[in-house]
């Protein structure tokens, strides 16, 4: 048994600790080697701290460089800050990875598997905007900037052909829309294949314009592998692929940077639900499973992965969202009980 790793654990808002806590009994029923360091944030940080992202968290993050994290409700208003963008910035976590993977029965699709890896920090989400006056009306026309810098389109791609390789996975598809724009996406397809080359004979390689990428995901998803894209078009596309895969219930995803990885689901804080006992907790904790991964844990990780799917698959208890009527906590003793 390996020495146990320090991880940082935000349980954050609304169904976040219910769910983080049901992640924490999986991960330690599995032997998971892993001390947690509890920090709030969010609402509940700024209900006890008047901070919703305390330095103590970013400290704990810098020492641990790993964090599960629940959801964060941001406050509303002037003053704070949004918390998911100051984490991203703080730890240049440049790649935002989201696997979809089909476990429901009963779904369009059975057999999607399909590893998104979006890049986090550039493109049109640099927040170069700007309205440009025409006669008297200030905000007759509005500019954003889309940004891509080779190096930034160089890590991102390395990062998938990276993982690939590591997750014995075959093909990684840079969908972009380089036709149309020639300079920035033109970039990344460009240097995406440059670092293809690297990988020629391991990791096969092709690309797809947006569109078509967007039409062939929802007729023949079985088709795809690995996908690496921009910021906006990794944004909408991780949707799509986990609505083909039963929801964001179901969906876990990794924010990675050179030194820190934060590990999460990719829902909110279910205010509607919160405090009845009732959310699904199978995104955090495959969100648990990727931190094992990026822990070099992938036998534990697998095997956790194997209970949760058969579980879900057997559909005899588990949550509401997903057609059951088990709690939280029945759902994450049924999910033990298989390990
Ligand atoms: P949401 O994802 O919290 O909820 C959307 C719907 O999905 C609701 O009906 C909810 O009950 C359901 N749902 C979500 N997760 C579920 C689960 N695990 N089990 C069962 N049902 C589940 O999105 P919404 O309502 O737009 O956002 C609520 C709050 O969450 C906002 O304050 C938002 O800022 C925050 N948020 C935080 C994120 C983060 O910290 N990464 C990401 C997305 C939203």
């Amino acid at each position: 048994m390996p020495a146990p790793r320090e991880v940082t654990l935000i349980p954050g808002d609304g169904i976040g600790p219910s769910i983080t806590d049901a992640t924490v009994r999986l991960l330690a029923a599995a032997g998971a080697p892993i001390t947690w360091d509890r920090q709030i944030a969010g609402m509940t940080a700024v209900k006890e701290l008047g901070d919703p992202l305390p330095e103590a968290v970013l400290d704990s993050v810098r020492r641990t460089k790993l964090a599960l994290k629940g959801p964060l409700e941001t406050p509303v208003g002037k003053g704070f800050r949004s918390i998911n963008v100051a984490l991203r910035k703080e730890f240049d976590l440049y790649a935002n990875l989201r696997p979809a993977k089909t476990v429901l029965p009963g779904l369009r699709f059975d057999n999607v598997d399909v590893v998104l890896v979006r890049e986090n920090t550039e493109g049109l989400y640099v927040g170069i905007e700007n309205y440009v006056k025409v006669g008297d009306d200030p905000h007759a026309v509005a500019q954003s900037v889309a940004v891509v810098s080779r190096v930034g389109a160089e890590r991102i791609a390395r990062y998938a052909f990276e993982y690939a390789l590591k997750h014995g996975r075959k093909k990684v598809t840079i969908v972009h829309k380089a036709n149309i724009l020639k300079y920035s996406q033109g970039l990344f397809l460009e240097t995406g294949r440059a670092v293809a080359k690297e990988y020629e004979g391991r990791v096969a390689c092709d690309d797809k314009i947006v569109d078509a990428c967007a039409m062939e995901l929802v007729m023949r998803p079985e088709r795809f592998d690995v996908i690496v894209t921009t910021n906006l078009f990794g944004d909408i596309l991780s949707d799509l692929t986990s609505g083909l895969v039963g929801g964001l219930g179901l969906t876990p995803g990794a924010n990675i940077g050179y030194e820190v990885g934060i590990f999460e689901a990719v829902h909110g804080t279910a205010p509607d639900i919160a405090g009845k006992g009732i959310a699904n907790p199978t995104a955090v904790m495959l969100a648990g499973c990727q931190l094992l991964d990026h822990m070099g844990e992938q036998v534990r990780a697998n095997r956790i992965r194997a209970a949760i799917e058969a579980t879900l698959r057997e559909r005899k208890t588990v949550t509401g969202d997903v057609g059951g009527t088990a709690t939280t906590e029945e759902y994450t003793n049924a999910v033990i009980a298989r390990l």
